[in-house]
């Protein structure tokens, strides 16, 4: 039998929570002398960083299990890890024929050491987790800060509250420390995390306040944030991001529904119209404001009617982008009981419906940007050349290759590529 080596291959599914989280897990990898490769073939370790949020994530997931099955024949000795939601909620999962052990979201602490003990199973939890002092290291130029975990919401469609716990709020000096850790190591943009991140409080800091002090650190360019619930919307929020230059102008608020009677029953506590008026009031403070959302289709009990209203929702608020699911029933949650269920036949129509008339806004919205002039980061490489750029309302914008990782330019947009629009540098800043 072939010795077991130390080196890790690590691979993340479902939201940006997961990708910091997964940075964590990398980093108390690299601390023990652990290598880090870019194939489970190369690996001794195989960790599945996974989603429990609707059951296609979790599909995906099995088959990746599945897939591994002649790898662990031909080396019996690699140790294959489920970590994230799937750990949490699908303890079953521990007698699938490759996985070993089970790191559900908050055991990532103890893994290297439960692992080098040879222990196997479902590693424990501690409730109270906010992985203090770990400080992630990446040499990326953009990385995720998660500064809450958890949430306390239990939307009734929603899976997140049972695999992550109850929102706990990280010390405001820890979250500076990690920015200057991050600036330091290169880093230029930053995007802070939680499930509800204005639900962000500690010792007499809201979320505006640690917003506006992480804003203050020199050398973040670009300071984003990550997901706002439309219920617990600061009244400094919008005034805080119109008056930081570093701050993007962009906004993820979802929607879920356009519906009153449906968002009741996804126990959302927010109107059509409460809605509406935070958006007035965030586009009166920031004109350009980029508005992205998440909108769910097919929950049990909507009736043709109620997404007719959703699609007006989206003609009306013309969001610049709209991340579109139809739901998927998650076991344990409120909805599951709901016995008024949509067929999936219904489901499927209404989401491409209702993709039609977003794809419609975004393609006028993107167009619409023609002959702007942009100030943009530069924070990576195009897919098909050239170079990818963030301006101060989020916008991925992409330009000439020589521009340089990490600087500033001054583009116009000249162009636009299908919705991507294409900025051709007039000066660096
Ligand atoms: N905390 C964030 C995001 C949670 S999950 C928030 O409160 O908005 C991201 C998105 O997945 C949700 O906004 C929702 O649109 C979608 N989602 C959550 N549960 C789902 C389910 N059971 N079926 C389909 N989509 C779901
Ligand atoms: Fe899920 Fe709602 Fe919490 Fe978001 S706010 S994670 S949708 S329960
Ligand atoms: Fe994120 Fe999926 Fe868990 S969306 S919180 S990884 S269920």
């Amino acid at each position: 039998m072939e010795k077991l080596e130390n080196r890790f291959y690590i691979r993340t599914y479902g939201c940006q929570m997961n990708k910091y989280d997964s940075d964590i897990v990398k980093t108390l990898f690299l601390r023990e002398d652990f290598e880090d490769v870019s194939t489970p073939e190369e690996a001794d370790y195989i960790l599945l960083n996974t989603c429990a949020v609707r059951e296609h994530a979790e599909k995906r997931v099995i088959g990746r299990l599945n897939s591994l099955k002649g790898l662990k024949k031909r080396r019996p000795e690699i140790i294959v890890g489920v970590l994230g939601c799937m750990a949490k909620e699908l303890p079953d999962l521990i007698n699938h024929p490759v996985v070993d052990f089970l790191a559900p979201p908050d055991s990532y602490r103890n893994l290297v050491q439960w692992l080098k003990a040879r222990k196997r199973g479902l590693i424990p939890e501690d409730k109270n987790e906010q992985y203090s002092n770990i400080f992630i290291s990446t040499n990326k130029i953009s990385n995720y800060l998660s500064i809450t975990r958890g949430c306390n919401y239990f939307c009734s469609y929603c899976i997140v509250p049972y695999t992550r716990g109850s929102i706990r709020s990280r010390p405001p000096d820890e979250i500076l420390k990690e920015t200057e850790n991050l600036v330091n190591s290169g880093t230029r943009e930053i995007t802070l995390l939680g499930q509800n991140i204005n639900a962000y409080y500690y010792k007499g800091v809201d979320f505006p306040g640690i917003l506006k002090r992480v804003s203050k650190i020199k050398g973040v360019k670009r300071l984003n944030f990550l997901t706002s619930h439309p219920k617990d919307i600061p009244d400094n929020l919008f005034p805080v991001m119109a008056g930081h230059k570093n701050i993007t102008n962009y906004l993820h608020l979802p929607l879920q529904s356009g519906s009153d009677r449906i968002l009741s029953r996804m126990n959302r506590d927010y109107t059509i119209q409460n809605y509406i008026s935070i958006i007035n009031r965030a586009r009166k403070m920031m004109p350009n404001l980029t508005l992205t959302t998440d909108i769910l289709v097919g929950f049990p009990g909507e009736k043709e009617e109620d997404f007719i209203e959703t699609l007006q929702a989206v003609r009306k608020i013309r969001f610049d982008q709209s991340y579109m699911f139809a739901y998927s029933e998650r076991k344990g949650t409120l909805a599951a009981l709901f016995n008024d269920k949509v067929e999936e036949k219904i489901k499927k129509e209404r989401l491409q419906r209702l993709i039609k008339v977003q794809n419609k806004v975004t393609e006028e919205k993107t167009r619409a940007l023609k002959g702007s002039e942009m100030e943009i980061l530069i924070v990576g490489e195009a897919k098909k050349g050239g170079k990818l750029g963030k301006s101060r309302n989020g916008r991925i914008i992409i330009t000439n290759g020589v521009a340089k990782i990490g600087s500033v330019y001054i583009v116009n947009i000249n162009k636009v590529n299908g919705w991507v629009p294409i900025g051709k540098i007039k000066k660096e800043v």
